[in-house]
């Protein structure tokens, strides 16, 4: 029965139930997680067998299995923790790191902008950690995939060693692989790029896109953003747009509500474009206010060049032109 059915309640009840999201008790097989009253968070996935060390003491899976999600546990010494489910965020910031990883506020937006919905394909490079394929596969399960590439072995072995703890590899395909040489998939509906010269594989980004595809890339400075900018006119991405996300904390304390006291600052400027027709001319593509500035541009060089032409004449002894009057 579809979970949108509205032939039965009881039906409804049945698929809702079936989904790990909304089941109450914790299982074999799931991901779980540790919250201790320090704040720390243990993100595991049950075994009968399992036992996860933290700094407050050893938690048996055994005595977690089974316990309603939100109760609280008690490691061997007595302390305390909550069981939850993780948050995609509790899980991404739980990976093991080789690289930086793209943080969770930037993720989420690049997932909305790049309209990926289960069943959607799309390609990353770099793979990094696989902090961003961790939300790409989150958003594109159980009928999509995606196809993510990197080049260097050791940071390839990490981010597969994540996948494959929070059960994500049936949704990546994973390539030991130098975008360079061109992406391994094709027809795709999105590709993201986080690589430091993005800009160097736009014509494989065109071959792998489908028609109209969407494009993104997280850049940390200015001048790398502006190479990008230089390559979508040479290589044919309009609906350009330039973006950056600043997240503000509070601390939530009742009477004292206020912002904390550290504020993330930049992370990376987030670039969106979209894949056109190569035959399209790309000066009416552009966005408005470039327009602008280009009109206003020629229209100076043409000021400029006329002048230049005049005192070349004057110069020459050509044609005379009449003073022009002097003001007041
Ligand atoms: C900043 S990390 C990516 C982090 C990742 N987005 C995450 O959230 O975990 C950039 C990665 O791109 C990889 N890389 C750079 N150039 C590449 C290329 N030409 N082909 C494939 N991977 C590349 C680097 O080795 C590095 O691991």
């Amino acid at each position: 029965m579809s979970e949108h059915s509205p032939s039965s309640e009881a039906g409804l009840v049945e698929v809702d139930l079936a989904r790990q999201q909304v089941r109450r008790h914790a299982q074999v097989g799931d991901l779980a997680m540790l919250f201790t009253s320090d704040y720390k968070r243990y993100v595991v996935r049950l075994h009968k067998e399992g036992v996860t060390h933290t700094h407050l003491g050893a938690y048996w899976h055994s005595a977690l299995i089974g316990r309603t999600w939100g109760a609280t546990v008690q490691s061997q010494i007595g302390h305390q923790a909550m069981l939850l489910q993780p948050s995609l965020t509790d899980v991404m910031k739980s990976l093991k790191r080789g690289t930086q990883i793209i943080y969770p506020k930037d993720a989420a937006y690049i997932v909305h902008r790049l309209s990926l919905h289960a069943g959607s394909r799309v390609i990353e490079a770099g793979t990094g950690s696989g902090g961003l394929t961790t939300a790409l596969a989150w958003a594109v399960m159980p009928s999509g995939m995606v196809f993510t590439h990197e080049v260097r072995p050791d940071i390839h072995q990490v981010a597969r060693d994540n996948l494959a703890r929070l059960g994500l590899l049936p949704f990546v395909k994973m390539f030991l692989a130098d975008i360079k040489d061109g992406f391994k998939a094709t027809d795709v509906d999105a590709v993201f790029l986080d690589v430091r010269e993005p800009w160097r594989y736009l014509p494989q980004v065109r071959v792998a896109l489908r028609p109209g595809g969407a494009f993104a890339s997280l850049l940390p400075t200015a001048n790398q953003v502006i190479e990008l900018l230089r390559g979508f006119d040479e290589h044919h991405f309009a609906d350009v747009s330039v973006e950056e996300l600043i997240l503000r904390r509070y601390k939530a304390t009742p009477d004292r509500f206020r912002p904390d006291d550290n504020l993330i600052g930049h992370t990376g400027y987030l670039i969106f474009a979209r894949c056109i027709d190569p035959g399209e001319d790309m000066t009416r593509w552009q966005r408005p206010e470039r327009q602008r500035y280009e009109a206003r541009m020629q229209a100076r060089a043409e000021i400029e060049a006329q002048a230049q032409r005049r005192t070349d004449e004057m110069a020459a002894g050509g044609k005379k032109y009449p003073k022009l009057p002097l003001p007041g």
